[in-house]
């Protein structure tokens, strides 16, 4: 299946999923949310890293010079891919490990009566941590609300709240639940005009879109690379210049150069490599451009490509889904936010989500249904702890799992 773009080719996504060995087992995945299917590319890269020689970083022995190399690249890669500087490139277990660990450094900062304001969109990775750094330090939370009727946090909600006392904010980029993707770039420009710093959740939103962590004007963005095509480890990019303010804890021998200082003890070489790999995976998708010898484009250039081929192809999927549910009797919708990822949360007037996500699991269809982790978003929707059946799509998936899903979503309707 081919989206044409206009000027350029769209995604071969026929090739793109012979490239996923795990789509072999015949599953629908639309669990892409919680993590992708891993490409050849990557697999073959984190195998071709622990097959070599692979010592701790180093100059002198080539296990040594393997790791330095695998770090810089994936360093490299990164900064490429949210168009950051490598030097504010941070490796971390998860996003949320970094999440508290750059929680407890900021609110070192803190004093009784500073403000942080949370947003009730968001995945708790980007509430909690804040949440009881804030109660530790004395500072006070405020809460920025989401509309459940239409999904969308308007820049407002957090306009509204920032005081001279707003030391942070955090957000997401995009809401893990019902896709909504705030718009981050006007609400920085009011956090910095309060003189505050704003922390980006942008764990779902780097898998769906280009990211320039420049003109989000994020201070912090935290991603995990297992959400497009990568391992399961977690990101965070932040300028050099503002990581050097910061002192985390450490321990005495290790650097204090940044970003290492936030970098605790032997970092995961074989999942770096991974990540590099996941990038240029993602690069390649870029459709073709003419064949013009001496005009490689460079990977960051290819990226964008793709991204825009890759939103191209998960819109066309997203209305089709979209429109197949609304003909499903009883089955509501709750993205709805003008500008949202292709992630569908689903209720049913007669039927529990969790029913809906075990029978679909008999035909092979992997949709999972609860609030995952954005438990207040899912309490604000009314939908308490439970959630809805999520319905994530990801570049991988084609009209046909869409078709399954429908069929099977009948079935289940009926049953
Ligand atoms: C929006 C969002 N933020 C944060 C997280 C947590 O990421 P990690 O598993 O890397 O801690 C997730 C995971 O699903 C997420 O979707």
């Amino acid at each position: 299946m081919t989206y044409d773009t206009g000027t350029r080719t769209g995604i071969d996504i026929d090739a793109l999923r012979a490239r996923i060995p795990a789509l072999r087992a015949g599953v629908a995945h639309f669990d892409g949310p919680g993590g992708t299917q891993t490409p050849t590319p990557v697999v073959e890269a984190i195998t071709h890293a622990l097959s070599n020689p692979l010592s701790v970083r180093g100059s002198v022995a080539p296990g040594e010079i393997n790791a330095e190399t695998i770090v810089r690249d994936f360093r490299l890669a990164m900064a490429d891919l949210l168009g950051a500087e490598t030097a504010g490139i941070v490796v971390g277990r998860s996003a949320t490990q970094l999440t508290y660990d750059f929680s407890r450094v900021l609110a070192r900062g803190w004093a009784p009566g500073d403000e942080v304001i949370v947003s009730r969109l968001d995945h708790d990775a980007n509430i909690r941590p804040w949440v009881q750094a804030a109660g530790q330090a004395g500072a006070v939370v405020r809460w920025a609300d989401f509309d459940p009727a239409t999904g969308e946090l308007p820049v407002t909600s957090i306009g509204a709240l920032l005081t001279d006392r707003t030391r942070l904010v955090t957000v997401t980029a995009a809401s893990n639940l019902i896709g909504t993707r705030p718009d981050v770039t006007a609400i920085a420009d009011l956090v910095h005009r309060a003189g505050a710093l704003l922390y980006v959740d942008g764990v779902h939103l780097a898998a769906h879109a280009f990211v320039d962590v420049t003109a989000l004007g994020a201070d912090f963005f935290v991603c995990s690379p297992y959400k497009f095509f990568g391992p399961h480890h977690g990101v965070l990019a932040a300028s050099p210049g503002l990581l050097e303010t910061l002192r985390p804890d450490k321990l005495a021998p290790s650097t204090d150069a940044v970003p290492e200082r936030f970098e605790l003890g032997t970092l995961p070489y074989e999942a770096l490599a991974g990540t590099r790999a996941a990038v240029d995976f993602l690069a390649d998708l870029a459709p073709d451009t003419p064949d013009t010898p001496g005009t490689a484009q460079d990977r960051r250039t290819r990226l964008r490509s793709a991204f825009a081929a890759i939103e191209v192809h998960e819109t066309a999927l997203r209305e089709r889904a979209e429109e197949a549910m609304s003909q499903l009797d009883g089955v509501t919708q709750h993205s709805r936010a003008a500008l949202r990822t292709p992630t569908l949360l689903l209720t049913f007037d007669n039927h529990e989500a969790t029913d809906a996500y075990h029978f679909l699991a008999r035909s092979r269809i992997h949709a999972p249904a609860g609030s995952f982790y954005a438990l207040e978003a899912s309490r604000h929707l009314g939908l308490g702890t439970a959630g809805g059946l999520r319905v994530g799509l990801s570049p991988y998936n084609n009209a046909d799992d869409i078709e399954r899903l429908t069929a099977a979503l009948s079935a289940f309707l009926r049953s």
